[in-house]
């Protein structure tokens, strides 16, 4: 255990003082995992325990840990101009970070509006598709659709849009108007659906249709959706799905907003993932790989169709955030990007994304593992009571699997990624875009005989 200069004891500091994000409290009585150096694909704790990083920190790390590159880009700025609001105002940092987002949009998402991070960009992407049908003579159109189990972000509006009862219970009466409909996992799809992605892609579609023929196309403002849904465990779209959903959003006047928080920046393989699946949506939020996560940022990037309402007289958005844009974070976003570019990690990517679910999907052969499902280095294995029938856990048994057994039995093991039930139980995994062959193995290994050990206590 390493203490403060004042030697202080940091667990107990820590059990007196840090609240945890998403964290029960009651667990850190038996010890707080405090996490102190990152080097590579690799993570030590305070008692020197070395970890894997299967999760990129929280899909975050795109580069790995401990860049030299990244923490002098940050030193540099922060001695040139250390802070300056983008309000009225602008400052380099920000200028250039723009444009270079706007250069990788795909069409003509040429806009950029700086956040802090993934929810204040949903957040920013909701207000703004208000103001926007407003400035169009449309000010009924304030409601959202949105998809079951996803997750986009705490603050009020994107908690709404959250497709997760139980994170929301809590905080209820939240905003109004925002409805959801069925995602996409397609290993829990409709029976007659199952051997037929294209059908299902269809039918899951059809679903945004319905909810806003339902509430009315006159009340929707937009569609929410990601490119590969996290919560619930890494479900691609089938085939045809968001071709369809482009359709019926076009043909009701409704937004459609790429929730890219996660799958921007090379997680699925290029820049923005819209571009890997094949649609043009009229905003894409995005944050946590920008940087990766070496300094907090995120963005909504909105087309030119939907800024040109704002862009003459007296018009404004009034919306914003004091670090929005903030010059270290965009100077260091700049710096993680040209290492993008000058390291080739989109092609690193896409040549060894196959490599990565060939080797999970070795984990097929073991009694616990239902499904292994994802794209790019982002994956969802789904454990199952019976393999055959799909019969999952019940709540009592997913507690005690997820919670009791496996969460700390992967830590011990040396393998740091997230056991979630958020849907149906499920190990998630997104790698640094800078991990290969010799990493995935050291995961899929820890992996093994964790599982073999949990199917043994069930
Ligand atoms: C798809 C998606 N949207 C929004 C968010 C919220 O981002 P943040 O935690 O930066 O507010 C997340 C966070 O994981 C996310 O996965």
């Amino acid at each position: 255990m390493t203490t403060t200069p004042r030697g202080t004891d940091r667990q107990a500091a820590a059990r007196d003082h840090l609240w945890g994000h998403f964290t029960r409290q009651s667990a850190w009585e038996h010890g707080v995992p405090t996490i102190v150096r990152g080097e590579g694909h690799h993570l030590w704790d305070a008692d020197g325990h070395r970890l894997i990083d299967g999760l990129s920190g929280l899909f975050v790390v795109q580069l790995g840990h401990g860049r030299e590159e990244l923490a002098l880009a940050a030193a540099a700025q922060a001695r040139e101009l250390a802070f300056f609001p983008i309000w009225s105002y602008a400052h380099p940092q920000a200028i250039d970070l723009a444009e270079r987002l706007a250069s990788y949009a795909p069409g003509d998402l040429n806009r950029v509006f700086f956040t802090t991070g993934g929810g204040e960009a949903v957040e920013t992407a909701w207000k703004l598709a208000k103001q926007y049908w407003r400035l169009r003579g449309r000010p009924g159109k304030h409601k959202v659709v949105s998809r079951a189990v996803a997750y986009h972000g705490t603050t009020q509006g994107a908690l709404s849009i959250t497709g997760l009862p139980e994170l929301k219970a809590p905080f209820e009466p939240l905003v109004p108007g925002a409805h959801k409909v069925p995602n996409t996992n397609a290993y829990r799809a409709p029976e007659h659906l199952r051997d037929d992605p294209k059908a299902f892609g269809r039918w899951a579609a059809d679903r945004i249709g319905e909810a806003i023929e339902f509430e009315g196309p006159d009340t929707v403002a937009a569609v929410f959706l990601e490119p590969v849904q996290n919560a619930g465990g890494c479900f691609p779209p089938p085939p045809g799905y968001f071709e369809r959903v482009r359709e019926i959003c076009d043909e009701h006047d409704v937004l459609l907003v790429s929730d890219e928080v996660i799958c921007a920046f090379g997680r699925i393989g290029s820049m923005f993932a819209c571009d890997d699946v094949g649609y043009v949506p009229d905003m894409i939020t995005c944050a946590k790989g920008m940087t990766s996560g070496y300094s907090p940022i995120g963005a909504c990037l909105v087309s030119d169709r939907v800024f040109e309402p704002f862009a003459t007289g007296t018009t404004s958005f009034a919306h914003g955030y004091t670090f929005g844009g903030h010059p270290v974070s965009a100077a260091v976003a700049m710096a993680n990007l040209d290492l993008f570019e000058s390291e080739g990690v989109l092609d690193h990517v896409r040549t060894n994304a196959p490599v990565l679910r060939s080797t999970l999907e070795r984990l097929l052969d073991l009694p616990i593992v239902g499904d292994v499902r994802g794209e790019g280095y982002f994956y969802g294995i789904e454990l199952v009571k019976d393999a055959t029938t799909r019969e999952t856990f019940d709540d009592e048994e997913s507690e005690r699997l997820l919670r009791g057994f496996l969460t700390p039995a992967l830590y011990e093991a040396g393998l740091y990624c997230r056991a979630d039930d958020r849907g149906d139980p499920v190990v998630q995994l997104a790698p640094p875009l800078t991990c290969g062959p010799a990493q995935f193995d050291e995961i899929e290994q820890i992996l093994r005989g964790v599982l073999t050990d949990a199917w043994a206590r069930l």
